[in-house]
């Protein structure tokens, strides 16, 4: 693929008009300009070359150190290096078939074979096992939808440290397959049985919004999808992404392409359910420690009273935590599909920097203290500049909402509320650390 072709369809995965007369324009102008660059720009990922599902959640392979970087964002945007493929995560059929399944429940078996039981079954039966099941109650997380009555095998979880969600409240609910173990061979890197189920469900003003979903169906497939409560709280449905109305207000559920744009970060998808931040105190549910003494993990963890040290602030723990769960898991860490991984800079804490030593050569202070940005505009600017929040880049973009640019303001996607308790933590750290 050209950088042409690269450059373009960057600018037309996200035409930032939103009239629909000129959205299609810009589709249309799109498709002229990539006809002939492999995929189609009215969102039809490219044909994959190997098995359709195969390139979805297979380890992307670790960029070699002659793969030129040539990063263009502080944080999100996609920041493939010139020629080289985007992550094919986004060649999921599900992206492209989502909007386009007839709308109403149909019946049978789910895509594991097993039948959903629960009392108010929507017929689950015709859907496609290529695609996440139309209705939350085929999904295998309620026995009832209706009494929110959790399925057999259905356990909670809570990292340590939440992602900030603009307010909303957040349960989480994982789905081992009995009998099979977490590869933990690599700490900090864990590869989940395939029947894994990780559900994430929202709650807004009071009221159930929406229920995300990760399903491992194939060593290298996950399901992805999430689901819109009725207002009633009676029934969810597949969603595609896009506003919703809560209470009045407007809510926006994120695509199944923006799923992908933070959790490709890991190889296999979870980003809150890892070593960290179910180690760490705050963590609640199924925690390291049970998962270990359970026999649930492949190689033992040593799992109890994980802390992370101080870096001589008195802060640093608490602000690494910080950047760890809202920048470091997603995208700024050492997974070379992660979308930030070619700006260099690593948020994310490792499993090692948990054990109470000094945090003060943790990756989230060797990569921005005192460290220039490498993004073109804001070149010049210093990532962290010790003892000044304001002069720092890094505290700059976590504090702004309503960028023009989504890469103006981080996370470029999914918050239009800014984390003032996390701002405030932010500040006080960066104001009392020193040069390095
Ligand atoms: C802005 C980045 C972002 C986007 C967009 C996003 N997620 Fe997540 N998601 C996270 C992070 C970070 C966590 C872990 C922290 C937490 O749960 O608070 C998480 C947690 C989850 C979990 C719980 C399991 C886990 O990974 O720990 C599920 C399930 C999930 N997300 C599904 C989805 C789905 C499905 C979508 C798309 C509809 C989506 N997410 C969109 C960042 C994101």
């Amino acid at each position: 693929m050209t950088n042409r072709c690269s450059k373009a369809e960057r600018a037309c995965a996200r035409p930032k008009v939103s009239h629909l007369g000129t959205c299609f324009a810009i589709q249309l102008g799109c498709w002229l300009l990539l006809s002939g660059c492999g995929g189609d720009a009215a969102g039809t990922p490219p044909e994959s070359d190997s098995a359709p599902e195969a390139g979805v959640a297979q380890a992307p392979p670790q960029a070699s150190a002659s793969r030129g970087k040539s990063p263009q964002g502080e944080g999100g945007g996609r920041q493939e290096p010139d020629g080289a493929e985007p992550s094919s995560q986004d060649d999921d059929p599900q992206d492209a078939q989502e909007n386009s399944e007839p709308e109403g429940p149909s019946a049978g078996s789910e895509p594991d074979g097993t039948r959903n039981t629960g009392n108010d079954l929507p017929a689950c039966a015709d859907e496609s096992p290529d695609l996440s099941p139309k209705d939350l109650a085929c999904t295998g997380l309620y026995a009832s939808v209706a009494d929110k009555q959790l399925a057999d095998g259905v356990q909670t979880f809570k990292p340590a440290v939440e992602l900030w969600s603009d307010g909303a409240d957040k349960s989480r609910f994982v789905v081992l397959p009995e009998g099979k173990q977490i590869d933990t061979s690599n700490p900090n890197d864990w590869r989940f049985p395939v029947g894994t189920k990780l559900f994430k469900e929202f709650a807004w003003k009071g009221q159930r919004v929406e229920t995300r979903m990760f399903w491992k169906v194939t060593q290298a497939r996950w399901l992805k999808a999430a689901y819109h409560w009725s207002e009633d709280e009676s029934q969810a449905t597949r969603f595609p992404g896009g506003e919703v109305e809560v209470a009045g207000d407007t809510y926006y559920i994120p695509s199944a392409k923006e799923c992908d744009q933070c959790h490709k970060g890991r190889a296999d998808r979870a980003l809150g359910f890892e070593a960290v931040l179910l180690s760490l105190p705050g963590a609640e549910g199924l925690t390291l420690t049970d998962l270990s003494s359970a026999g649930l993990l492949s190689n033992d963890m040593g799992a109890t009273n994980r802390t992370v040290g101080d870096d001589g602030t008195g802060l640093g723990a608490e602000a690494l935590t910080w950047l760890h769960v809202n920048c470091g898991v997603s995208c700024h860490n050492h997974q070379s599909s992660a979308d930030a991984y070619l700006t260099d800079m690593f948020l994310r804490l490792q499993f090692e920097d948990t054990d109470g030593s000094s945090t003060a050569e943790a990756d989230a202070i060797t990569s921005t203290v005192g460290i220039e940005a490498v993004t073109r505009r804001w070149k010049d600017r210093t990532r962290i500049v010790p003892g000044s929040p304001d002069r720092s880049l890094l505290y700059q973009l976590a504090n702004e909402r309503d960028a023009r640019d989504p890469d103006d303001q981080m996370p470029p996607i999914a918050s239009r509320v800014v984390d003032a308790e996390g701002m405030k933590l932010l500040r006080a750290w960066i104001s009392e650390l020193r040069p390095r």
